[in-house]
């Protein structure tokens, strides 16, 4: 008996006797409710070989499911799929994509018979990519979306501006992308093949969210304020201290250069950002950063000070948590919810943090435990457990990555929820994600192989029950996913498992 080698494992498989076998890709078909779903993957099987012209992968509504459950019966006649919803049935056929990912470059298919029950542990299972870094096509990040699909991944975090570039165009602002973009970098340089110029048109970014939405990814845009801004200041040099001289940072680091506090031009800049996020990104969630601010020149310029004496803060710090308040009323007028890095806890008795702020937890997990404890909802993306791809598979000199380890090993034993949380408490922690900072990666296939086979390990770490989990069955369970991986044609890291 073959095993099916899925990733992430689903919550039950029961084997049969017997094979379904099919000499061409198997099509699917069935309810009108799932005709989009069904079409996108007829679409992803034809590319692996004929289809059939016989629809044998029949698709049926029972809204006695969950939400984003689905049911399997693989008989050597059919292929049965059952679920509540689009998204529930969606993920069914992406577990069938994967073992026709595995049939024969005709098409050719033979699924060992089963009965699948499956549904995920957390709601929010996330990867971010930082475009600001580096900047990737919308090609790319198509091919990118549709394989963290593979792996039931529905949350796509785009990390869309900071201090090195602003890829989100915002018509009263048309500096932002004219300047902060560093469009005209690679021709400045033309010997520099490296993308590391240009923004996304807002015909690119709804192209991209609609192709999201049919693979069941929701896109979360991410504007870093109010530090992370050389790329504002240097468009906009009246929003920042000391007025400047301001560049699109070509180094990389944490630097000084921060929004004024004291200037109320910097919330007509967010109230814009909102705006144009609003038009663009259906998702109740807009991420508005946080992290890293440093309070030099706040400590120093006039305005800021001003700005201090009249909120009666003590503190350049607790001046943050003042402007965290502004952006989450600003974002709640547009029915958004705000999410920040761990930083935005760091409040004041005056400011304290809105309740709904959703916090992303990056220094580890302390602010996630913390967060959640305070009546927070939470997502984990610890870089101390495998969640920031940008650092090194391994500690060895010849890895690319920097700032880290991240090994598999790591990634996989990654536990959203702390034991020691009790029910109404990990109950807010909506799930996890793994962040692909791009300082080093300046080349899509780069990402590749900095995101796969590390991203199986997450997607099984947010997807599968805490019973069903196994490292040695994933170990076993990937190199045949690693197949899958290479047909796709994502499969750049060849290293080992630890
Ligand atoms: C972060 O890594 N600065 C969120
Ligand atoms: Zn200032």
């Amino acid at each position: 008996m073959s095993e099916l080698n899925l990733i992430p494992q689903p919550v039950s498989i029961h084997y049969k006797d017997g094979y379904f076998q099919c000499a061409e890709c198997p099509s699917a078909n069935g309810d009108t409710v799932f005709k989009n779903e069904i079409a996108v993957f007829n679409e992803q099987i034809a590319a692996l070989g004929r289809l059939s012209a016989s629809a044998l992968i029949e698709c049926r509504q029972d809204t006695g499911l969950a939400p984003e459950a689905y049911r399997l019966s693989i008989t050597p006649q059919k292929i049965a799929l059952t679920a509540a919803t689009g998204t529930g049935a969606y993920h069914g056929l992406q577990s069938l994509r994967q073992l026709i990912l595995l049939g024969a470059d005709t098409g050719a298919v033979s699924i060992p018979c089963v009965d699948i029950d499956d549904a995920p542990r957390f709601l929010w299972r996330g990867f971010m990519l930082d475009t600001s870094r580096y900047f990737y096509s919308i090609d790319f990040t198509k091919k990118l979306i549709d394989t963290l699909s593979l792996h039931h991944i529905n949350r796509f975090h785009w990390h869309l501006t900071d201090d090195q570039g602003w890829r989100l165009p915002v018509k009263e602002y048309p500096l932002l992308t004219e300047i902060g973009s560093r469009k005209l970098s690679v021709r400045h340089q033309p010997r520099d093949a490296r993308y590391i110029g240009g923004f996304y048109t807002e015909d690119e970014i709804r192209d991209l969210v609609a192709y999201a939405a049919t693979r069941h990814i929701e896109i979360v845009p991410e504007v870093d304020l109010p530090g992370h801004a050389n790329a504002i200041l240097a468009a906009y040099p009246g929003l920042g201290c000391s007025g400047g001289p301001y560049r699109v940072e070509d180094r990389f680091g944490i630097f000084e250069e921060v929004l004024c506090a004291g200037n109320d031009d910097i919330f007509d800049l967010g109230d814009a950002v909102f705006n144009t996020l609003a038009s663009l990104f259906p998702s109740k969630y807009v991420h508005i950063g946080g992290d890293e601010v440093l309070y030099n020149h706040w400590q120093k310029c006039p305005k800021c000070q001003r700005r201090l004496a009249e909120t009666s803060l003590k503190s350049p710090r607790e001046l943050q948590s003042w402007i965290t308040v502004q952006l989450v009323q600003m974002l709640a007028k547009h029915g958004k919810i705000a999410i920040g890095w761990d930083e935005v806890l760091e409040d004041s008795p005056q400011y304290p943090l809105p309740k709904e702020v959703v916090v992303m937890s990056w220094r580890g997990t302390k602010g996630g435990i913390e967060a959640s404890r305070l009546g927070h909802d939470v997502i984990m993306t610890p870089n101390s457990e495998g969640c920031y791809f940008d650092y090194k598979y391994r500690k060895d000199p010849e890895e690319p990555g920097q700032l880290g380890v991240s090994t598999i090993h790591q990634v996989y034993h990654m536990n959203p929820v702390n034991p020691d949380m009790p029910a109404d408490v990990a109950a807010r922690v909506l799930g996890g994600q793994a962040n692909l900072w791009s300082e080093l990666i300046y080349a899509g296939k780069i990402a590749e192989y900095m995101i796969f086979p590390r991203l199986c390990a997450l997607a099984e770490t947010v997807w599968t029950p805490s019973a069903a989990k196994d490292f040695d069955s994933f170990t076993r369970r990937l190199p045949a996913h690693q197949q899958r991986l290479e047909r796709l044609g994502v499969l750049q890291y060849r290293g080992p498992m630890y």
